[in-house]
Formats: structure tokens, sequence, C-alpha cells
């Protein structure tokens, strides 16, 4: 994997980022902000607001693997920081306060620690992808323009994020297009709906007064996973095809002389 090419992406992505304009006249009535903050201060904690790096027990395992590889997860985890900064303005923008705890951030945090990093990762990769459906739906539903902008740069960012982990997992073995990678996909979506399902229990009634509806969310989420994995497969044998053409002889003084790491983050 080329680790090089994803700390350019980061470097360049902290290029033109216009500040949402929280200034902007507001035009929400009083009985939608409440549940609007309600929303805002759990995923500001939850999206950057908590511990900004990897806490499984054996992080150290992955990080130790490549300076490379520590910077990218270190520029990564600094988006995630920028969100938790973003989602605060808009909470200050509507009077609204940071929390410190609540019940999923605190079991998201135990799951991530205590299941192993290769876990921690497909948390937070899906924890990405059904935060990017709830901020698709934010974005349409909540009419603000600093919203609307807000939603519009932690949507740029994540599509980089999730773009990275799709990278990381086609260079991973077994395969995801592999007989193998299919029982990866099932428990993959198990997961992804149960995350999907944990998220939209606590923001999905705060969401209902402004006109989002469980279908909307739940499509986006479908979208979201599926496309994921369609991708992936397809990168997968994009990455295996470039593999393979190589000559017996030209494998065997790579595999003496190979530098890469074992391709399991
Ligand atoms: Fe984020
Ligand atoms: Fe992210």
């Amino acid at each position: 994997m080329n680790y090089q090419r994803w700390i350019s992406h980061f470097e360049r992505n902290r290029e033109n980022r216009p500040e949402p304009d929280w200034t902007a006249p507001i035009d929400i009535p009083p009985r939608k902000l409440k549940p609007l903050l309600k929303t805002l201060a759990q995923f500001q904690l939850g999206d950057g607001g908590g511990p900004c790096c990897l806490i499984a027990i054996d992080a150290g395992r992955l990080l130790n693997r490549s300076p490379e590889l520590e910077r990218v997860v270190d520029l990564w985890f600094r988006e995630e920081a920028e969100h938790a900064r973003l989602l605060g303005r808009a909470l200050d923008r509507f009077g609204g306060q940071p929390i410190k705890t609540h019940w999923s951030f605190r079991a998201f945090c135990r799951v991530r620690r205590w299941l192993g990093v290769r876990f921690e990762l497909q948390v937070l990769l899906l924890t990405e992808l059904v935060s990017t459906a709830y901020y698709r739906v934010l974005q349409r539903y909540v009419d603000d323009p600093a919203i609307h902008q807000m939603c519009a740069l932690i949507l740029r960012d994540e599509g980089g994020h999730v773009d990275f982990h799709r990278d990381r997992l086609a260079h991973a073995n077994p395969s995801p297009a592999s007989p193998l990678g299919a029982l990866w996909q099932v428990q993959f979506w198990l997961c992804g709906l149960a995350a999907a399902s944990v998220l939209w229990v606590n923001h999905g009634p705060c969401l209902f007064p402004f006109g989002a509806g469980n279908r909307e969310y739940f499509g986006e989420v479908h979208r979201e996973i599926g496309g994921f994995i369609a991708r992936l497969v397809a990168r997968s044998r994009a990455v295996k095809n470039r593999r393979s053409p190589v000559a017996p002889a030209t494998a065997a003084a790579n595999a003496s002389t190979s530098t890469q790491a074992p391709a399991t983050v």
C-alpha cells in the first residue's frame, strides 16, 4: 500500500476549506432547536471529540509497523478533531453546550479498546459510512447555511477516509473478492446495520421534526455500505491483477527483498 499517497492526500485536503458562516441569520423555530442541539452535541463528542487516536489495546502493533502508516493515521485523526471543532462551532451558533459523555459513546470506546485494532479499524470505518448517511440527511433537512457548509466540509473529509479504508482493505489478506471474503462481507453488513441502528436510535428522533425519516436514512446507509463493498471488491481485483503477472523468478527475488508490510491492516 502506498502510504505516501495518503499523506499527500491529507496534506492537500487542508487547503481550500472555507469556514462556515457561523454568523448567518438563524431561521430555525425554537421547537426544532432543542432536538438539533441534542444531536449536534452527541455528534461533537463522537466525531473527534473523544480520544483522537487508535485506542485498541494492541494499537501499537499496527502503528509500530511503519512511520509512514503512523503519519497517515495521525493525519486521519486530525481531520476527525477538525470535525469536532466544526460541530462545536455549530453548537455555539445555536446556544448549545458540549457534552462530556453518553451511553453510545462509552459503548463505542469500549468496543474499540477491547476487541483489537483490526476490529477497531472496522468499527471506525463503519462509523464513517453511517455518519456519512447521517450528515447527508442533516444537510438535506436542516435549512441553515452554516449547517449546510459544515456538512459539505465533513462529507468531503469522510469521503477521503472511506477511500483510505478501501485502499488498505484492498491490500488485505484474505481478499474481500475471495470466497473467504464473502464471509467477511456478511459480517461487515451485519455490523454496519447494527452501527446504523445505534446511530439512528439516538439521532433519528432529533431529525424527525425537520422532516427526515427512517426510510431515507437507511436508504443512504444501504447505498454507502453496498457501494463501499462493490468498489472494494473491484479494487481488490485490480490489486490482485497487478500482483499476479509478475514472473516467477522476479517474484522469488521480490519475496526475499520485499520491505512491504504484511497486508493485514
Ligand atoms: Fe469524522
Ligand atoms: Fe472520518
